[in-house]
C-alpha cells in the first residue's frame, strides 16, 4: 500500500538529504542569534479558524477528537508561536528571536513543489518594532539560502508592502470583506490573464494595474531596502507590489523567495503580523516572521546538486570467519560500540568473502577477524583501502581504529 497522496515516505538516502538540510538551517538561525523551540501538532481548531484567513482555513486537516474536541493537524506554525509567546513573553528578553523546523499539514490540490505535508524553518522575531527587525529578518532569509551555495543569480527575494495595500483600499472606502478578494486577484497578476484580473478588480482596476506596472512609493520598503544594501545584500531582492501574501494577519512589510528561473513556486514567505499576539492572546507585540518549507528548496538544490549528504556508514565491521568464536566477536563487537565506535557484524553464519563484502558496502574502513588467535589475545585487523592486514593485542584494539 503506497503512502497517503502528498506524503512523504523518507527512506535513508532521503533522511540524509533532510538532515543535511535540517542543520544547515539551524546552523544559519543560530548564527543570527535564533533560539529553537517547538510546539504541537495537534491544536484548537480555533486557533486557526480565528486568523489565518480563508486560504488556510480551507485546507486544514481537522477533525473531532474523542474528547469531543474540534481539533486541527498544524497547517503553519505562526498561530502556535503567537499563542506560546502570548502567555509567556514576560519570561524572555525582547526581542524574542526563535526559530523552530516543524512538519506542517495542509489539504492542498496537489501540484508541483506543494505536497499535503512538508518541513517549515520558521525564524520569528518579536517585540521590535523598528525596520531594522525587517532588514534583520529578510538578511536571515537570504542567508539561509546562500549557506546552501544559492547566489543572487539563483533566487531573489520579492519585496512589498501589505500596508500600503491596505491603505489604498481604505482610501478607497472597500469594505473590509472585500479585501481578501483584491488580495487574490492582486497575488494572482502573474499567473492570469489581464482581463480576469481586471474582472476582478472591477472599478479599482485602472489603478491598481497603474501600482503593478509603475510601481508606488513606500517609506518603509526604501528604508528595507537601503538596511539590505547596507549589508551588502542590494543584489538579492527587487520590489514587486504584487506580493501580497495568502494569510490574512500581515500588517507591514511582506516577501517571498522565489527561484530566478520562475521553474518553482516560493521558496519562502514571510512579514510583519504586529496585530497577530494582540489578536489571539491579548498581548500588544509587534511581530515578524518567515516560512522556508524543504519540498521547493530541496528541488532546487537537488536540481543544482549543491547538498549531497554522505549516507551514514560504519566503521569497522567483525568478520567471524569461525562460528566457534562468536561469543568472543559479540564481546569485541560491543567494547568497539562502547568505545563510540560504529560498527557491526554478521548476525547468522556467513561466507567470509560475504561478509568481507558487506564490511566494503557500509563504508567500513577496518575489518576485525575474531578466530583462533583470539586465544592468544590477538586479533587480525584488515585496512579495505589497502588490504594490508596486521594481527593486533586486543588491548591495543580500540587505540589503533581511533588512531
Ligand atoms: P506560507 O507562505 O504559507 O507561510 O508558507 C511558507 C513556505 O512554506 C512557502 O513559501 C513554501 O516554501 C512552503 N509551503 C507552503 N505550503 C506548502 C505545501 N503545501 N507543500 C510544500 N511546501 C509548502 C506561512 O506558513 C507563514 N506561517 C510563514 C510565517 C512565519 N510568517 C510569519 N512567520
Amino acid at each position: 500500500m503506497p503512502s497517503l497522496p502528498g506524503f512523504r515516505d523518507f527512506y535513508p538516502a532521503d533522511c540524509a538529504f533532510r538532515n543535511a538540510l535540517f542543520s544547515t538551517w539551524r546552523a544559519t538561525a543560530q548564527r543570527y542569534g535564533f533560539v529553537e523551540y517547538d510546539g504541537p501538532p495537534l491544536e484548537e481548531l480555533e486557533l486557526y479558524t480565528k486568523k489565518s484567513g480563508e486560504e488556510i482555513v480551507g485546507q486544514l486537516y481537522h477533525f473531532v477528537d474523542k474528547g469531543e474536541r474540534a481539533v486541527a493537524m498544524r497547517s503553519e506554525m505562526t498561530p502556535t508561536l503567537a499563542r506560546m509567546v502570548a502567555a509567556a513573553h514576560r519570561d524572555y528578553k525582547k526581542p524574542i528571536k526563535w526559530f523552530s523546523i516543524p512538519q506542517v499539514f495542509r489539504y492542498e490540490r496537489m501540484q508541483r513543489g506543494r505536497l499535503r505535508e512538508h518541513f517549515q524553518l520558521n525564524c520569528d522575531l518579536i517585540g521590535e518594532a523598528s525596520l531594522e527587525a525587517d532588514v534583520e529578518l529578510i538578511s536571515l532569509c537570504i542567508d539561509t539560502l546562500r549557506s546552501f551555495g544559492l547566489t543572487d543569480k539563483d533566487f531573489v527575494i520579492r519585496l512589498s508592502d501589505r500596508q500600503f495595500w491596505v491603505d489604498f483600499l481604505k482610501s478607497k472606502n472597500i469594505p473590509e470583506d472585500q479585501w481578501y478578494g483584491v488580495f487574490q486577484a492582486i497575488d494572482k497578476f502573474d499567473r492570469q490573464p489581464r482581463e480576469k484580473t481586471a474582472e476582478l478588480l472591477g472599478p479599482l482596476a485602472d489603478e491598481v494595474f497603474n501600482i503593478l506596472d509603475h510601481g508606488a512609493a513606500s517609506e518603509r520598503l526604501d528604508t528595507v531596502e537601503n538596511g539590505l544594501k547596507a549589508r551588502g545584500l542590494g543584489d538579492y531582492y527587487k520590489r514587486d507590489f504584487t506580493i501580497v501574501r495568502g494569510l490574512a494577519y500581515y500588517t507591514g512589510v511582506v516577501f517571498e523567495a522565489f527561484d530566478r528561473s520562475g521553474e518553482f513556486r516560493a521558496i519562502a514567505g514571510g512579514g510583519r503580523y504586529d496585530n497577530l499576539l494582540k489578536n489571539l492572546g491579548g498581548v500588544d507585540l509587534p511581530a515578524l516572521g518567515f516560512g522556508m518549507g524543504d519540498v521547493v528548496l530541496g528541488e532546487i538544490l537537488k536540481k543544482k546538486e549543491l547538498l549531497k549528504p554522505a549516507t551514514a556508514s560504519i566503521q569497522a565491521y567483525v568478520v567471524v570467519p569461525d562460528e566457534t568464536y562468536r561469543a568472543e566477536a559479540a564481546g569485541i563487537l560491543q567494547k568497539l560500540r562502547d568505545a563510540g565506535i560504529a560498527a557491526d557484524m554478521p548476525l547468522s553464519p556467513t561466507k567470509i568473502g560475504k561478509q568481507f563484502q558487506s564490511a566494503e558496502e557500509r563504508g567500513a574502513t577496518h575489518a576485525v577477524v575474531v578466530d583462533a588467535e583470539i586465544k592468544n589475545g590477538t586479533v587480525a585487523v584488515k585496512t579495505l583501502a589497502d588490504r594490508k592486514q596486521v594481527a593486533i593485542a586486543l588491548d591495543q584494539l580500540i587505540p589503533t581504529l581511533k588512531g
